[in-house]
């Protein structure tokens, strides 16, 4: 039987342990991802939703941040185009998102960060600063089909274009993901 004083010192023991456990790297296990396109209001929103669902259904969501922001800032504060958020919804996946602009910490705290085209890759390149730690990749250099070049179908004016960056982000985010288990 503890004394109260050894029920004290115990959980005084817990708490500045579990706070330093919080403050430290040791809770950081978690595999991170931001997913980068000019306006964060078609592509990327696109491929994040994408990322989050095949996570869901492979268990795997609390293992990995998943993020998208954008290289310019014309939308940040917004939601994404509406014409994204159909497309999700007519594959079963709901997705909430604001606009946000990519910042420089983002390139010292996320593992992985894709651009959709060779233009997003050059303005990740130019941002980033020596020694950031995020590998900047391609996220079509994943595709098992090897499209490259996400469709970018903000001008569109069907929903095609919309269908076709859904399924080429399906095609690279799984591929992705099996890469890393
Ligand atoms: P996103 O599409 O980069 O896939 O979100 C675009 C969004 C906005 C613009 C261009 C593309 N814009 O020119 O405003």
């Amino acid at each position: 039987m503890r004394t109260a004083s050894e029920s004290a010192t115990l959980y005084l023991a817990y708490t500045v342990f579990g706070e330093f456990v919080k403050n430290s790297n040791m809770s950081q296990t978690k595999k991170s991802v931001l997913f980068i396109c000019l306006g964060n209001i078609c592509r990327s929103p696109i491929a994040e939703a994408v990322f989050r669902h095949i996570l869901e259904e492979k268990g795997l969501l609390h293992e990995w941040e998943v993020d998208s922001a954008a290289l310019g800032s014309w939308h940040v504060g917004g939601r994404p185009d509406r014409r994204a958020t159909k497309i999700l919804r007519n594959h079963d996946i709901d997705f909430s998102h604001r606009v946000r602009q990519i910042t420089e910490d983002d390139f010292k705290h996320f593992d992985f960060i894709f651009g959709m085209d060779e233009n997003n890759m050059r303005g990740l390149n130019d941002q980033k600063l020596p020694g950031s730690k995020s590998k900047l990749i391609l996220l079509g250099s994943c595709d098992p089909q090897g499209e490259r070049i996400i469709r970018d179908p903000y001008y569109d004016d069907n929903d095609a274009g919309f269908e076709k960056c859904y399924q080429q982000c399906v095609r690279s985010c799984t591929a992705f993901i099996e890469s890393q288990l």
